[in-house]
């Protein structure tokens, strides 16, 4: 009989893609509720023949060379910005993500950022909590329209295009920006391709789609956020290093821009200081993907791209195809 294969679990996820590997395989799973350090997951991943990692985990090129018999890092996200990928495919090791499962869930949070910062929700729940609701008032917790306002998407893959086709049940016009051009959006729910500048001048919205490359490192900057609407919010949902947090707290303190609703940070989990004292911004512990359904679905997925590895197979959700082609 075939020696079953060790699996490493980073941190506790949804128990049945859990159940799911140990039909097979002989399973770890880190039970303490905290990132692991480096020197911890270098010593976790030597001998084990496959890795569920999270977004949290920093695997770089000494991690991987420490897993000397992995031949797979199964990233518990769709975004894999933590992982050294080029270094991965130098040494053989796929490397997966869990596309499309959370989309749905992504562009649903960034809909509710918008709504929150928009309509002053947190706000205004605050105050009523707070004892201070004396009864109706013309001037109480004035906020901005949302229906038949402008859209500005930046970023229209998976994402992207699903938070794009949700408005129009508000009746928006819709902008998008991105490296490439999305016909099928244009076609369908007609919204207009723009250059970055446009798009910045003209929403009254802006939300924030891309992943986390070189190229969108600080993609919006004092510069741009300059460009924006003073009656504009700017939301973000995908990586925090694709704005530059110290420009946002400047922007939002000077009320260059109306108000912004956050998910992500760019040093997290630390937050820069001042977006806590600011009530124009509403702030988020990075739980897009983060519904019952959504979780066990991407903890699903990440089990069966390590499943199909240990089985010999090209699994379903290879960021670095290269690597079977070498
Ligand atoms: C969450 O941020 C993800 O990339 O899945
Ligand atoms: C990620 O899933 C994206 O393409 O937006």
């Amino acid at each position: 009989m075939q020696e079953r294969k060790q699996v490493f679990i980073t941190r506790m996820i949804p128990e049945p893609a859990i159940e799911l590997l140990k039909k097979t395989c002989n399973v770890e799973v880190n039970m303490e509720d905290r990132v692991l350090t480096k020197h911890e997951l270098i010593s976790k991943v030597k001998g084990k023949d496959a890795v569920l990692c999270l977004l949290t985990d920093t695997i770089d090129d000494e991690v991987l060379q420490a897993a000397d018999r992995c031949k797979i890092f199964a990233n518990y996200a769709v975004g894999y910005n933590n992982i050294d990928v080029e270094s991965a495919t130098r040494r053989k090791i796929i490397i997966t993500n869990t596309p499309g499962v959370l989309t749905d869930a992504t562009s649903d949070l960034a809909w509710a950022l918008l709504f929150a910062v928009a309509r002053r929700i947190v706000e205004a729940d605050a105050f009523t909590r707070q004892g201070k609701f004396k009864g109706w008032a013309p001037q109480l917790f004035l906020g901005q329209d949302i229906t038949g306002k402008t859209l500005g998407i930046i970023g229209a893959g998976r994402i992207g295009n699903n938070f794009a086709r949700k408005s129009k049940g508000f009746s928006m016009r819709v902008l998008y920006y991105d490296v490439k051009r999305n016909f099928e959006l244009e076609k369908d729910i007609g919204a207009t391709f723009v250059d970055l500048d446009t798009l910045l001048k003209e929403s009254d919205f802006v939300s924030i789609h891309v992943p986390l490359v070189p190229d969108t490192r600080h993609l919006i900057g004092a510069r741009e956020l300059s460009l924006m609407k003073k009656t504009a919010i700017l939301i973000n949902t995908s990586r925090g290093p694709v704005v530059d947090e110290k420009a946002l707290v400047d922007a939002l303190k000077n009320r260059k821009i109306w108000g912004a609703g956050l998910d992500v940070y760019e040093n997290e989990p630390d937050i820069e200081p001042e977006l806590l004292n600011l009530s124009n911004v509403v702030l988020l512990p990075h739980i897009a993907s983060a519904t019952f359904e959504t979780r066990t679905k991407m903890a699903i997925m990440a089990a069966e791209n390590i499943l199909a590895v240990l089985r010999g197979e090209i699994p379903p959700n290879i960021v670095n195809p290269e690597v079977i082609r070498k």
